[in-house]
């Protein structure tokens, strides 16, 4: 054999050996969907479900960086977008009527400040009366600081370009954290930092169009830095303790065109590291090495600055060294999957390679946008099911994934692309400004209300007649135990547990509950005319029940863990689950192999087994079937009709009352030591 053979077969040897261990250790992995239950869906019940847009792309007649853009690169203009600023009202109910808790959106920097010595007070006052109407329909706000544009003098100065003018933007956060985050509890700063400097500074395809890696290289650096100063300094202002300030990463994932070819590995590798890996590696270590650079540095503070990490999925890309540096052009893609709107593949398996990638960062994982360009919604629904599935199955592997926000509410302006890519669960019309619920609207919202907590329902009219002057004036929910009413402990309770909407039923005295308000519960109240007792006021509220809610008393509170009882109900298929204690002092009731068997308040029986302890889950075709017009009461009517229907949940957690003054000083007591955690 001749040398050059040997040192051939020694190159392929070493070429396939390399290429063999690469594949094994990152796999591109392609799940048989037909095998697969996508409806197998399981969501812890305090999972946060949400939607989320960015002000430029919805808000309209913005002017910044952005609209000069459009404007001088001929590029579709954003001009009135959806109007969101003038409609953001009516766009609210739409989020409520998904049934989402959540709500991602960013604040329009050049609104606030449209030039440098103006600050328009009036702008941050309608962001402020946003976030309470937010709240009042129980949807927790989460503000991006910065996502994509900023005020044209900004730019002018030279932007993130300039490493002096990071103050400017950060002393625009601290007044906007000091203006709300009493209460927005949800912080990113800003949103993928690496996109603003590939799509900017490298591929010239958003403001301000520059082609330089050297520009990309500060401007990614003084983000990194703006990142951490912003989290270090929100952090010290009051609020920043109780707040959750995080670093929105999109993170897209590369793989080799064809396995077997080494420059195809190597250019994966490479926008890899310049993509994901330097900027996550730059929080875990506080070192960053921006892309294209060769030495890292040392930010001050940016080590640890987040306390979660949005990740923002959409797609994989497929790499050879000869890839398109124009987003018009197609993407590779491997032949079964879709081609979205967008060009670029479907490939939900991504996901879990986005959640086993920013893992290690060791902090909660918010999907704080994924969804798909589908003009006429044709696979939407398909991509909702599958990154959600992958999500659930995410969370059962034991990934610390706690929410998800569907990009977007409404189909928007997508940047450089303009109105064509339509991403929302909304169909906008951009003529009328109409929004119409696409099927996957429907779709996401479906889930979302199947994967959380129900309704609840409080009965919240009873008189006390043991406890003397104190309920002479006022109901007995509203009597104050430790300071504050008893029906705020129950809903700060049922907050804690995951709920987001309560029914008061405040019997005929509904006016002594003017005043009565919850800062993160979206409360609606029902009175009725005359006295209609317990189960008259659920009758009486028919139109205002959801099919299945939570039925708590409004003088009882009761902390036990809602998720159990809720899982119990639906997995039996159960129509009234009730929740019995059989550490009470007395009982009355009788339950046998799971079912209810008789139940007495007023003469218990020897046999008895059990006490209701007030926390069940109503269907409400139990109302709608045995109910009636009137005044009845619904323990007595109800429990003896379908008694044997009626499934036990055991659960031995103390039920506190407030029926007399000794109880009511115990549970006074009780809260005083701490309360239930
Ligand atoms: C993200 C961006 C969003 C939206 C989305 C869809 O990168 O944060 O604003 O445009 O992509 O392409």
């Amino acid at each position: 054999m001749q040398w050059w053979q040997i040192t051939l077969i020694w190159f392929l040897c070493f070429y396939s050996i390399s290429i063999f261990i690469l594949s094994l250790r990152f796999p591109e992995k392609h799940l048989d969907w037909n095998k697969l239950d996508l409806d197998d869906l399981r969501f812890p019940k305090d999972f946060c479900w949400g939607v989320a847009t960015a002000s430029h792309q919805i808000e309209g007649n913005n002017h910044n960086n952005w609209s000069e853009f459009e404007k001088n690169n001929g590029l579709e203009e954003s001009g009135i977008a959806c109007d969101h600023w003038n409609r953001w009202n009516q766009d609210f109910e739409l989020i409520k009527e998904l049934g989402v808790g959540h709500y991602r959106f960013s604040i329009e920097w050049s609104r606030i400040q449209p030039t440098k010595d103006v600050w328009d007070d009036l702008i941050v006052k309608q962001y402020s009366e946003m976030v309470d109407d937010l709240i009042s329909k129980g949807i927790e706000p989460m503000i991006t600081l910065h996502h994509f544009s900023h005020p044209v003098w900004f730019q002018d100065e030279g932007g993130f370009e300039i490493e002096d003018n990071v103050s400017y933007w950060i002393n625009f956060c601290e007044i906007i954290f000091n203006e709300l985050s009493d209460r927005v509890k949800w912080w990113c700063t800003i949103n993928e930092p690496a996109v603003f400097t590939t799509m900017g500074y490298v591929l010239g395809e958003f403001p301000p169009g520059a082609r330089s890696f050297k520009k990309a290289r500060s401007v990614s650096k003084n983000m990194m830095s703006a990142h951490a100063q912003c989290y270090r300094n929100l952090k010290k202002l009051p609020n920043g303790e109780d707040s959750n300030i995080g670093f929105v990463k999109n993170i897209n994932i590369f793989d080799p065109y064809k396995r077997w070819n080494i420059f195809h590995w190597i250019q994966a590798k490479i926008l890899d590291e310049m993509f994901n890996k330097c900027w996550l590696r730059g929080l875990k270590t506080g070192r960053f090495r921006a892309p294209s650079s060769i030495f890292s540095q040392k930010i001050d503070g940016l080590r640890g600055s987040a306390d979660f990490i949005g990740v923002n999925y959409y797609t994989h890309l497929l790499t050879t060294p000869f890839m398109p540096t124009s987003v018009e052009l197609e993407p590779l893609k491997r032949p079964w999957e879709i081609r979205t709107d967008f060009r670029y593949p479907m490939y939900a398996e991504g996901l879990r390679r986005s959640f086993e990638m920013v893992e290690n960062l060791g902090v909660p994982i918010y999907v704080t946008e994924n969804g798909v360009a589908d003009k006429n919604d044709d696979f939407r629904p398909e991509h909702i099911r599958k990154h959600l599935w992958i999500t659930s199955r995410a969370i059962l592997d034991g990934f610390n994934v706690k929410g998800f926000f569907h990009w977007s509410l409404m189909d928007n302006f997508e940047w450089a692309e303009g109105y064509a890519q339509r991403f929302g669960l909304y169909h906008v019309n951009y003529e009328t400004q109409k929004r119409t619920l696409k099927e996957s609207g429907k779709l996401y919202s479906g889930i979302i209300k199947k994967n959380s907590m129900p309704q609840i329902v409080i009965l919240a009219g009873g008189l006390g007649t043991r406890l003397g002057d104190l309920t002479e004036k006022i109901p007995k929910s509203l009597v104050k135990v430790n300071g504050k009413p008893i029906i705020t402990h129950i809903l700060n309770w049922a907050h804690g547990q995951g709920c987001r909407n309560a029914l008061i039923l405040t019997g005929h005295n509904g006016h002594k509950f003017k005043n009565f308000n919850h800062d993160k519960m979206s409360l609606t109240f029902n009175q009725e005319i005359e006295p209609l007792g317990t189960g008259g006021a659920l009758f009486n509220s028919l139109d205002l029940l959801e099919d299945n809610f939570i039925l708590l008393w409004g003088d009882d509170y009761h902390p036990i863990q809602y998720e159990k009882l809720v899982n119990q109900h639906f997995n039996s298929n159960s129509k009234l689950t009730m929740t019995v204690t059989e550490s009470h002092k007395s009982m009355n009731l009788k339950h046998f192999e799971g079912r209810l068997i008789n139940y007495d308040k007023t003469n218990p029986l020897e046999d008895f087994n059990g006490y209701e302890a007030g926390t069940s889950l109503v269907s409400k075709s139990i109302v709608e079937k045995y109910g009636k017009p009137g005044k009845w009461g619904w323990e007595q009517t109800i429990y003896s009709k379908i008694s044997e229907d009626i499934f036990i949940h055991l659960d031995n957690t103390k039920f506190w009352d407030i029926g007399t003054p000794d109880r009511l000083s115990k549970l006074e007591d009780f809260f005083k030591e701490g309360g239930a955690r």
